[in-house]
């Protein structure tokens, strides 16, 4: 097994480090306190999460349940995906833990069904959920009456933004949540500007409800050692300077960093060593299995807006959007056009904008766009 792992969390031996903030959240969580976790995507939230409701302190004495709520666009698909995280949660742990469960959720009763081992199965779909709002009276009655205190992370929880009621399903969830002493929260989120606003705007329903934590990347020297451990136990090596150079490729960006080291570990025999030339290599098997996807992804955007992202790729880290150098460089239209292609950009997840710099999100995109346009 390659133990560099590229999607989801597969246990604490193939983690690298997170040891503070193992140890932060897990005392915030036990002491009654919500969290907001933020950083720009692939640093690794949703495996810190997991990783932390897997530690003993949490995984014994509480119920934890996580959701990422990326892909809902309403209430109701909320909703429906809370109480199926639940369910699944509960089901492992026997009748008594989900019997009780499905006993708060009287508008739904009718519709859960059970499988051949007499398991209840979330089959509801969306369109029985009549009431998404008395459902999530009926979740919050069971989180505040469980038999033992719940964590609940709400992962990607900019998302509610985005809802046609977005304002109206922020003030209700703020209310039940102040309302469940029997649950402490994360929420988790990429999108800097959104989760920030939510939390720290006196006129949201989230002002000042939870302690806020930044993700930073993994420090070089602790990812560094991970890797050499990691190959040692695969009687493998690492010359020296090679992991460095991968993360100053990749500016620490976890999952760029975990792509690339599966595939130098792949490329290097038992008994062998990986050297820096075959990062290259690596780099570039990577770019030509996403291409595909990319090809996908710049076929979708209108031509302004190609053109930005172009530009964004070539320049690596750009200070002004609408400075005429820049839009004189390459070419673009006028800075006004190039703002309003940015933002779109951003809003689409192909461009980040931190503390005014602007970059395309995805390095392995960046890094493609630059060989081919
Ligand atoms: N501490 C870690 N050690 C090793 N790999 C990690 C670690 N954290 C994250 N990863 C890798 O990076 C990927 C992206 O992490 P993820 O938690 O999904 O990021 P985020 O939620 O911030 O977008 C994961 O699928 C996993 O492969
Ligand atoms: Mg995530």
């Amino acid at each position: 097994m390659n133990p560099f792992i590229t999607r989801g969390y597969a246990g604490p031996e193939y983690f690298c480090d997170r040891e503070q903030e193992t140890r932060d959240i897990i005392k915030l969580l036990t002491n009654g306190n919500n969290i907001a976790l933020i950083s720009p995507r692939r640093l690794g939230k949703t495996d810190l999460i997991r990783h932390c409701f897997s530690q003993p302190e949490l995984k014994k004495e509480y119920y934890t349940f996580l959701i990422d709520i990326y892909s809902t666009s309403s209430l109701r698909d909320f909703v429906n995906m809370l109480g199926k995280a639940i369910l699944d949660e509960l089901k492992p742990r026997g009748r008594k833990a989900w019997e009780k469960f499905l006993a708060a959720l009287t508008s739904l009763k009718a519709e859960v069904s059970f499988d051949f081992t007499g398991n209840p199965v979330w089959g509801m779909g969306l369109s029985s959920i009549d009431n998404p709002g008395v459902t999530l009276d009926e979740i919050f009655g069971y989180l505040n009456n469980a038999d033992r205190q719940c964590i609940v992370a709400i992962d990607e929880f900019q998302q509610i933004n985005s809802y046609a009621n977005g304002e109206d399903v922020e003030a209700t969830l703020r209310t039940h949540i102040q309302r469940c002493p029997n649950a402490t929260f994360i929420f988790s989120g990429s999108r800097r500007h959104l989760m920030g606003k939510m939390f720290t705007s006196p006129s949201r329903p989230f002002y000042q409800s939870v302690i806020t934590m930044g993700l930073a990347p993994i420090a070089c020297d602790k990812y560094v050692a991970f890797c050499n451990d990691m190959f040692a136990k695969h009687k493998k090596s690492i010359a020296e300077g090679v992991v460095e150079h991968v993360y100053d490729l990749f500016d620490g960006v976890t999952l760029c960093l975990q792509r690339v080291m599966n595939v130098l570990f792949m490329n290097t025999p038992t008994g062998g060593l990986a050297t820096i030339d075959m990062v290259d290599e690596a780099v570039t098997y990577l770019i030509n299995l996403l291409n595909d996807n990319f090809e996908t992804m710049m076929n979708q955007l209108p031509e302004k807006q190609r053109a930005v992202l172009i530009a964004i790729a070539h320049e690596g880290d750009v200070k002004s959007i609408s400075s005429g150098a820049f839009n004189k460089k390459y070419r673009l239209l006028s800075p006004s056009s190039t703002v309003a292609a940015t933002k779109a950009l951003i809003d689409k997840d192909f461009v980040t904008s931190e503390n005014g710099h602007y970059r395309v999100y995805d390095r392995f995109f960046a890094l493609w766009l630059k060989e081919r346009s």
